[in-house]
């Protein structure tokens, strides 16, 4: 993989590919890269290459390609938080071999690839990924879609990053070593762009909360996943600079969170 900053950067949602087949050494890469992705969280999931034609599958979004990536994942409290971490490695990864992917928690035929999946009743399908390479022009659907949203802007760092309470702001200046990381959790995708991931600091150790703003799904809280995904740039960057840490389900029951959702803690080892 190239450096964990620059995919980051580099990466954008793709839903308008440009209707070549994924090549062969592409997609044994990316074959054996699903069959074992590793997270912090020890639940078991799955993934699987599927052909749309194949499942009857379709997403009102996506152009351009018939292959997709869905998972699967054991029910469990922490369960969208490993598959967003999970998932996310594979998009940064599909992303350094020139090939694009989408998040779809919401826009798909999803009773058809929950078929496809043989889902059993303890286990649910968080998202799939259309998988192929970019067109150099986005569709029209496509590129509304992402104005709709604001799709290429983040908030400030401040508003997301704290120190010791949510009262007080973290500035990128005061971040320190753990600056890059957290500009990382900033850039990263989130559903529908609402950016939920919020970060507390106290020392070494880092509190990830869930600011929901968007409706309980019925498959899953897609913003767990948006917490995962942003755990997983953070982890990367970190590992990249040489700072390994542990993750950890333990609220520290910070004061003034009330629309805040605790997920996960990191702390430096
Ligand atoms: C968990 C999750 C679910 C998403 N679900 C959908 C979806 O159902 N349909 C869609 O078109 N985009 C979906 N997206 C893509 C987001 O809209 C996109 O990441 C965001 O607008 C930011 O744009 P960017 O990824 O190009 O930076 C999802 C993203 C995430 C992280």
């Amino acid at each position: 993989m190239e450096h964990i900053a620059e995919l980051v950067r580099a990466r954008k949602s793709v839903r308008t590919f440009d209707g070549t087949l994924l090549r062969q050494d592409d997609r044994a890469k990316l074959e054996q890269y699903l069959s074992n992705i590793e997270t912090p969280f020890d639940i078991p999931m799955e993934f699987r290459m599927l052909d749309a034609k194949e499942h009857g599958l379709s997403s009102p979004v996506v152009t351009g390609t018939e292959l997709y990536v869905a998972g699967k994942i054991k029910r469990d409290p922490l369960a969208e938080a490993a598959f967003g971490f999970a998932f996310e490695k594979f998009v940064l990864y599909t992303l350094s071999l020139g090939a694009g992917t989408v998040w779809i928690a919401g826009t798909m035929d999803r009773p058809a690839f929950e078929r496809a999946m043989e889902l059993e009743d303890t286990e649910f399908m968080p998202a799939v990924t259309p998988l192929g390479y970019p067109a150099k022009k986005r569709a029209i659907r496509d590129a509304a879609m992402r104005r709709a949203i604001k799709a290429d802007t983040r908030l400030p760092f401040e508003s997301l990053f704290f120190e010791d309470s949510f009262g007080k702001p973290l500035t990128a200046e005061r971040a320190g070593t753990y600056r890059e990381a957290l500009e990382l959790v900033r850039l990263a995708p989130s559903a529908v762009n609402k950016q939920p991931w919020r970060v507390v600091k106290q020392g070494e150790t880092f509190h990830f909360y869930k600011k929901s703003s968007l409706p309980a799904y019925p498959k899953g809280d897609v913003q767990k996943l948006d917490i995962g995904i942003a755990l997983a740039h953070f982890m990367l960057a970190l590992e990249e600079a040489g700072i390994a840490g542990t993750v950890t389900a333990a609220d520290p029951g910070l004061a003034g969170e009330q629309d805040m959702e605790y997920i996960v803690s990191w702390t430096k080892a």
